[in-house]
């Protein structure tokens, strides 16, 4: 086939216009002894001894391009541009297995670029990741997982990933991962650079090279990771939370898939991407999974920015110095010291500006954590509410009044039932708005005599449907613990830490998925509250974090739960919620003590 360029260049004619020279060739052309074998072996004697793992390919399928009589002259910069997005072509998990080997790309360049001749290999640009994490995913969804890189201690694990509708197996079969990621800030990036490398050509070459591709055996699946691809929904994702999060340009990944062993992964026919299906949302759930294990070990790993630190940047610049300085080198020079005192009144000034600015975005930013909690905590009363008042609807609806007397009791109790729901829950959201309207001072919910056990079991029912769908078994406490405390607020805590609980199950065998509750009191006439399950558990490096505001390892995760239910024991009970070490049922165990208001009257 021959293409001249140039016709596509003539301005007045059409595509179809454009006429391209093909002619079929027989064995005598591609046959062992034929024209075009005799080019293969010319092309590979050149370069057999730069070789890459897997050895040089016998030249019997391939694709040839050659370009002659160039409009513009190559440049260093160019080959530079070609080799790099003909590299990113290349599946960087060849050395892998031996399934991809045979996929290979040869430049072979005029003497004048000798060093960029040769076999194509995947970009080594970047090759040494501060935070990497290697993974190896089986049809099931358990994950193998490998971390390191410069600035992670090396370590592996296995996790389970759920898919996108939280239940096992992953449809979109198993795959292996590959993820690196870069700080951007100047500071890091300065320490990568050698001599001709810049803080600004860094960041470019990363931009050049950051995404998460795909390969299928050994072939690479477009648009994935092509330059501005973002088919994770990175950026906005990190919108959240910009500091633990990492944004697509700071990620270089590979999946890779093969066509036997992922055969829902359909390509559309315009090659534009998998076919939107329920696999292709799995594929995309598990990899946010695994980045976000790898995040949270970046940000656990990144030294954080003290208070210290922060005031430094608020403290003047101080020139005095400077003017005394000049006053003695140069006494007579009235001129530069009444240059040296106006930027000094200058630079005062606006280090009150920026004060002020900072001090409207603070406001802003606790305005907007406080909106966070509304929707995080109204979310629950009014799904409640909702279903309640949905039930009531169907009830009635279901009701023939001709045959009142026969149903009318059974229908008047359930109704019942359905309307109290409703009640307790108006009462649930009404106290969310009461506790920040006005802003800042709370005003508590009336507190009433009940056992604490009644409390959990209607945050049980309240959760029914949820935990009828997990499967989960939910073991009760025996107990009858009578104590004087609000309900609506013990609510938002049993039903944050039972939340939690019920997603964290779905990462183990449906059979094997329990919960259980357990109160005592204390010799001090304190209340202990024990929620524990057999889940996954939190991993010893998050422990710590976990009741921080905004720390979640959830893909659709807030991370307010705990951070609420925490303040609220503290505040409302003079306690304190603690993550316990694993107990009988070997998942998370959290523990609420509870100090005031507890007593029975
Ligand atoms: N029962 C549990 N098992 C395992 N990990 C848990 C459990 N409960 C909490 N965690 C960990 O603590 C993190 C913080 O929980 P928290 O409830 O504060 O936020 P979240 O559940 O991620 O998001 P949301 O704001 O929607 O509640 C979770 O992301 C998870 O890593
Ligand atoms: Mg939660």
């Amino acid at each position: 086939m021959k293409v001249n360029w140039d016709e596509f260049e003539d301005a007045d004619a059409f595509l179809d216009e454009v006429k391209i020279g093909w002619h079929q060739r027989g064995d005598g052309f591609f046959g062992p002894s034929g024209e075009a074998a005799a080019v293969w072996a010319e092309v590979f004697a050149v370069y057999a001894s730069s070789a890459v793992s897997g050895g040089v390919p016998d030249g019997s399928t391939g694709t040839l391009l050659r370009t002659s009589e160039l409009r513009v002259d190559w440049t260093a910069a160019l080959v530079e541009e070609i080799r790099r997005s003909l590299a990113r072509l290349v599946s960087p998990f060849q050395d892998h297995d031996g399934l991809h080997a045979e996929f290979r790309i040869l430049l072979d360049l005029p003497s004048a670029f000798g060093v960029a001749s040769g076999f194509v290999e995947p970009s080594d640009e970047f090759s040494d990741p501060p935070y990497r994490l290697d993974a190896s995913i089986s049809p099931n969804g358990a994950a193998r997982i490998q971390l390191g890189g410069t600035e992670l201690q090396s370590s592996a694990r296995q996790v389970t990933l759920a898919n996108s509708d939280g239940a096992l197996p992953l449809r979109c079969g198993p795959f292996e991962l590959r993820l690196s990621v870069w700080n951007r800030d100047a500071g890091s990036l300065k320490e990568l650079a050698d001599g001709s490398e810049t803080v600004k050509s860094l960041r470019s070459t990363l931009d050049d090279i950051a995404g998460i591709s795909v390969y299928r055996d050994g072939f690479k699946v477009l648009p994935y990771g092509e330059r501005g691809d973002d088919w994770l929904g990175l950026d906005l994702r990190r919108v959240q939370s910009p500091t633990r999060r990492v944004s697509n340009n700071q990620v270089v990944g590979y999946v890779s898939i093969s066509r036997d062993h992922n055969p829902e992964l359909l390509d559309q026919t315009n090659r534009e991407g998998f076919v939107e299906t329920d696999a292709v949302g799995d594929l995309r759930s598990a990899v946010r999974q695994l980045l976000a294990i790898l995040e949270n070990e970046r940000y656990a790993s990144r030294p954080r920015r003290t208070r210290k630190q922060r005031g430094g940047l608020l403290d003047r610049v101080d020139l005095t110095e400077l003017r005394d300085a000049i006053a003695e080198a140069i006494p007579r020079d009235e001129r530069i010291k009444a240059i040296v005192t106006d930027l000094q009144r200058e630079l005062d000034e606006r280090d009150e500006r920026v004060g002020e600015v900072l001090a409207r975005y603070h406001r802003l930013a606790t305005l907007g954590q406080l909106v966070d909690r509304v929707i995080h905590e109204l979310g629950q009363p009014l799904a409640a509410i909702r279903q309640a008042s949905t039930l009531a609807a169907e009830d009635l609806d279901a009701w023939d009044p001709k045959e009142l007397n026969d149903v009318g009791e059974s229908m008047a109790k359930s109704l019942r039932k359905r309307v109290n729901v409703i009640l307790k829950q108006v009462g649930v959201a009404g106290d969310v708005v009461r506790r920040i309207a006005p802003l800042g001072s709370r005003r508590r919910g009336r507190p009433l005599e009940y056992e604490i056990e009644e409390a959990i079991r209607d945050a049980v029912e309240l959760l029914s449907d949820e935990a009828k769908k997990v499967g989960a078994k939910i073991v009760l406490p025996d107990t009858r613990t009578m104590v004087t405390i609000d309900g609506a607020e013990l609510q938002e805590v049993l039903v944050n830490l039972l939340t939690n609980s019920l997603h964290w199950l779905k990462r183990v065998d449906r059979s094997e998925r329990v919960i259980a509750f357990e109160v005592e009191r204390n010799s001090d006439g304190s209340v202990a509250l024990t929620i524990e399950d057999s889940g996954p558990g939190v991993p010893e490096s998050d422990r710590e974090m976990i009741f921080e505001p905004y720390f979640t390892t959830r893909e659709d995760g807030v991370g307010l739960g705990l951070s609420i239910a925490g303040e609220i024991v503290t505040d409302y009970y003079g306690g304190e919620l603690e993550l316990l070490p694993p107990g009988p049922l070997g998942g998370a165990r959290f523990r609420a003590t509870m100090r005031r208001r507890v007593g029975s009257g």
